[in-house]
């Protein structure tokens, strides 16, 4: 029976976001907006993880405008972004009322599709998020965090898809942030997925140890139902396998993606040229789009694994790389085994550093630690020990309900602190996601619309000299 399996274009997300630290302006964006939309992908991913901030803090753009100029130009292809859970896009946890008006003013202004993920795969903490996304009448995508280690069975990923299932998600993603998936892996995943959990599951997993199309290939053939790629210019190395590619090996099978490989080709040009600009500019390295492996030696995400390097190099400690790789296991063993992902990587990786670099175990602990075994940041795969516990935070009360219910309501509080510089009804959560970015923005753009100097600004009363 032919199944025609669905695209998700990310190079209006991550592929920029993997391969050019999110640069990718919107300017950029617009000229091929029109094309992209009459191609036929399911969704284009376009918003959320990093290209928030990027926009805010290095782009000088509203990503909320970027949102509404990718809305007028594509109006027949529905838009995908991705949500950190009750994180939503910043880097910590907020309250209700913040998140449920975050997602009522991203799907007004035009968002389809939201896919959210929490780090710790504790589904507590995707509740609101989910709930905000379905009272809005967007599709909701959640997101499981992959990561390997020996709790990380085919059947701990079907207990949590089961979950995501029950607490009302449209789609299911397996979430390959760190390239860990090989093959044979996604194929028996996928096909554990699809007999007990009865919804669509799409694969991302990122090209970065060489094996991401063979790994959409057996999990499509395994009954996944969508897959992430990104366009060829932008495709490879941390970034997706390339689209075209993989439309072409589907084409003429049970499989097919019905896009034409001739409309990618003119896609596939504008994005060549783009692609030269950002390695001229120096913002695309070509080291980035080539195969690295190392991941897959060493179980740990390759951003990781620079950061351990670059923190062993701070401390004149860089012959200890070794010791720290055979650490981090110890210390995600004794933490509960959290996924190595944004928060969770650094908070394990900077651990086993202090471990290593002070010869002893947990003589010293981050604040982070601590509020992960705490339970700060939502339950840890497999609970942590009660003697190890007291061991990092003495008898401090752990944390066992959903965290986001310790936070009070502030999205009043935040309104009142925007209120000098808002002019949108969204600019409060901007300012809620990244307050000091977002007031730099701001002071620029209230500063190029009355045509002056932004360091005129008269830091006190907030205003400017005209
Ligand atoms: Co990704």
């Amino acid at each position: 029976m032919a199944k025609q399996i669905k695209i998700t274009e990310t190079v209006l997300r991550d592929a920029h976001q993997s391969l050019l630290a999110t640069r990718m302006t919107t300017e950029d964006m617009l000229p091929i907006l029109k094309k992209l939309d009459s191609v036929g992908f399911y969704s284009l991913e376009c918003w959320g993880g990093a290209t928030f901030d990027a926009c805010l803090r290095f782009l000088n753009e509203d990503p909320w405008q970027r949102l509404r100029t990718i809305k007028d130009n594509c109006p027949n292809t529905k838009l995908q972004m991705l949500f950190r859970g009750q994180n939503m896009l910043g880097y910590r946890h907020y309250a209700d009322d913040v998140l449920e008006y975050f997602v009522q003013k991203t799907v007004a202004n035009g968002m389809d599709i939201i896919r959210i993920f929490d780090a710790l795969n504790d589904i507590k903490n995707l509740k609101s998020a989910i709930g905000a996304a379905k009272r809005e009448k967007a599709e909701v995508q959640v997101a499981i965090s992959y990561t390997t280690g020996p709790v990380f069975t085919d059947e701990y990923y079907v207990e949590y898809a089961k979950r995501i299932a029950d607490a009302g998600a449209d789609t299911i993603c397996i979430k390959d942030m760190a390239a860990l998936l090989t093959p044979y892996k996604t194929e028996s995943l996928v096909k554990a997925i699809k007999k007990e959990v009865n919804l669509p599951v799409q694969i991302h997993t990122h090209y970065t140890s060489g094996l991401a199309s063979m790994c959409l290939l057996k999990g499509i053939e395994a009954g996944a139902d969508m897959i992430d790629t990104a366009m060829s210019p932008l495709a490879l190395g941390t970034s997706h396998a390339p689209t075209e590619s993989m439309v072409a090996a589907l084409q003429g099978t049970e499989y097919d993606t019905k896009i034409d490989l001739v409309a990618l080709s003119e896609i596939r040009e504008y994005f060549m040229t783009l692609r030269d600009k950002y390695i001229k500019e120096g913002l695309l390295d070509p080291k980035m789009l080539a195969t690295d492996a190392k991941a897959l030696i060493y179980q740990v995400p390759g951003g990781m694994l620079s950061n351990l390097l670059s923190q062993l190099k701070q401390a004149g400690k860089e012959d200890q790389l070794t010791q720290v790789l055979e650490e981090v296991p110890r210390v995600r063993e004794d933490a509960g085994y959290p996924p190595l992902v944004t928060p969770t990587s650094q908070i394990v990786g900077t651990q086993a550093v202090y471990n290593v670099i002070l010869g002893e175990r947990y003589k010293m602990c981050t604040n982070e630690f601590k509020d992960m075994v705490a339970g700060k940041y939502g339950t840890t795969p497999v609970p942590v020990s009660e003697e190890f516990r007291k061991k990092i935070i003495g008898d401090m009360e752990p944390v066992t309900c959903r965290p986001a219910d310790l936070i009070a309501p502030e999205l009043e509080k935040l309104r009142e602190e925007a209120a000098a510089y808002a002019q949108q009804e969204e600019d409060v959560l901007s300012y809620a996601m990244f307050p000091k970015v977002s007031v730099d923005f701001f002071e620029k753009r209230r500063a190029a619309q009355l045509g002056v100097n932004p360091a005129l600004l008269d830091k006190e009363n907030k205003t400017y000299p005209i």
